[in-house]
């Protein structure tokens, strides 16, 4: 094993589950660890403690007159469960066909490690960095970033910059590289539907009172119309089309949906009609229940009308729609349908902007030279329906844009049991980095 990877083995058995607070230590031993490492690497970095988890702020000496690099990377990890699904335990990495299986293989220590390891290569070769360089590396990605954006704010002088990179997406298919330029925004939210006082006898009272489960699948119910058009008022209004450009880019993708139906193994697709599928899932927005339950889940029947139920949703947006106002349109929707008999209490969640940017600009330009050194060929220009929420934040508190150089493939897995990487990509990923910096810096 090269002690590239084995580096990245270590970070991978950190079990920094972000969301569950059961994981508090060991999300802040993982920070610890990539101290260490940074440090070892010859940057400065600095831990930052938050309300929550720490960021890591690493620096090289800087230079006046060269250019400032930040990369951005996350250390936490969504949960394993159902863990009874993993081929090999969740935190340890094990290799199996010419991949990294574990949680957070891809998203995103494999991806942020390809970087600290390409760092460490030039430090090494060339004592020295090309550019100036701030690592920014959170352990809330997964959770929203809570704490990010005003860490920002309060850091903007640290934090200046000219551009930033990242390597949290996906590329379209293995060795051809892939450029970014958009990515969906997110808003979640939780709703319980509150009935009786206490569970009832559903013989004795049923028939008269409202089912607080009957309430909630109720209440999914009303998000969509039967193609999928989500139903909520407003919801469209702020959406910008897609371009022309963009939608002959993509087409020139292929017909993805054998694959799709082949990765996610449903016999048939759906969708919002008028839209391929890449535009569907790349510039379109969506609601979706993450969760839903109430009543007996054991063995058997238990004849109740449960007192409570919920539901949990999160909506991917697109530009221009702006999450607080698509949080504002959800709730009153939910209200105006709510069925008598109900109290409908409602969370607001977290929420992340939806990013858009030109490929073309002459860092876009820089980057897909970067991605062409590395991978050869002309890069795919695409976006991507997963969320980044602190991109967006860059460029509102640093003026700056984002450069998104992903290197997970539509098969890895990414949340869900058997969460894997490919070596040759952590390998493409160093190497990435190299031609990234030398591209940025010239
Ligand atoms: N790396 C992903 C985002 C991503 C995945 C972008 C695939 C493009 C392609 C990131 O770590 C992620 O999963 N983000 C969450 C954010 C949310 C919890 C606020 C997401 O998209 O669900
Ligand atoms: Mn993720």
């Amino acid at each position: 094993m090269t002690p590239e990877l084995s580096d990245l083995f270590t970070l991978l058995r950190f079990p920094s589950v972000s969301t569950d607070s059961a994981h508090n230590a060991d999300t802040h031993a993982c920070a610890d660890w990539l101290m260490g490492k940074l440090q070892r690497i010859g940057l400065q970095p600095v831990l930052h403690e938050t309300a929550r988890h720490p960021v890591i702020v690493a620096t090289n000496k800087h230079v006046a007159g060269r250019r400032t690099v930040l990369l951005y990377g996350h250390y936490d990890v969504q949960p394993d469960a159902p863990v009874a699904e993993w081929k090999s335990p969740p935190f340890e990495p094990t290799l199996r066909d010419g991949r990294i299986w574990c949680r957070g293989a891809t998203d995103n220590k494999g991806q942020l490690m390809a970087h600290v390891c390409g760092l460490e290569k030039t430090l090494r070769d060339h004592g020295n960095l090309p550019v100036n360089l701030i690592c920014l590396f959170e352990g809330e990605e997964e959770i929203g970033s809570p704490n990010l954006k005003p860490f920002l704010e309060a850091h903007r002088d640290m934090l200046k910059c000219d551009v930033v990179a990242i390597s949290d997406t996906g590329m379209v298919a293995p060795g051809v590289g892939t450029f970014t330029y958009g990515l969906r925004g997110i808003a979640c939210c939780e709703i319980i539907a509150h009935g009786p006082s206490t569970d009832l006898h559903s013989g004795i009272w049923g028939g008269a009172v409202m089912n607080p489960v009957t309430a909630v699948a109720r209440l999914i119910a009303t998000l969509h119309d039967d193609s999928g058009r989500v139903q909520v008022p407003g919801f469209y209004d702020a959406v910008r089309p897609l371009e022309g450009w963009e939608r002959e880019a993509w087409s020139r993708l292929g017909d993805t949906a054998a694959e799709t139906m082949a990765i996610t193994g449903v016999p048939e697709l759906f969708g919002e009609s008028g839209f391929t599928e890449l535009e569907r899932r790349w510039a379109r927005p969506t609601a979706e229940v993450n969760g839903f339950g109430g009543g007996w889940q054991g063995e058997g029947s238990k004849t109740v009308i449960a007192r409570e139920a919920f539901a949990k949703f999160s909506f991917r947006l697109v530009p221009d729609q702006k999450p607080e106002a698509i949080l504002q349109a959800v709730e009153q929707h939910l209200r105006a349908h709510t069925p008598p008999g109900i109290r409908l209490e409602v969370t607001l969640g977290h929420t992340g902007m939806p990013y858009l940017t030109d490929p073309f600009s002459p860092y876009g330009k820089a980057a897909q030279c970067a991605l062409e050194r590395t991978f050869g060929g002309t890069p795919a220009l695409i976006r991507e329906g997963g969320s980044i929420p602190i991109v967006q934040a860059f460029k509102d508190v640093l003026g700056v844009d984002t450069l998104l150089l992903g290197l997970a493939l539509p098969d890895c897995q990414a949340h869900a049991p058997n969460e894997n990487f490919p070596v040759a990509n952590f390998e493409a990923g160093i190497l990435l980095n190299q031609h990234l910096l030398r591209e940025l810096a010239s």
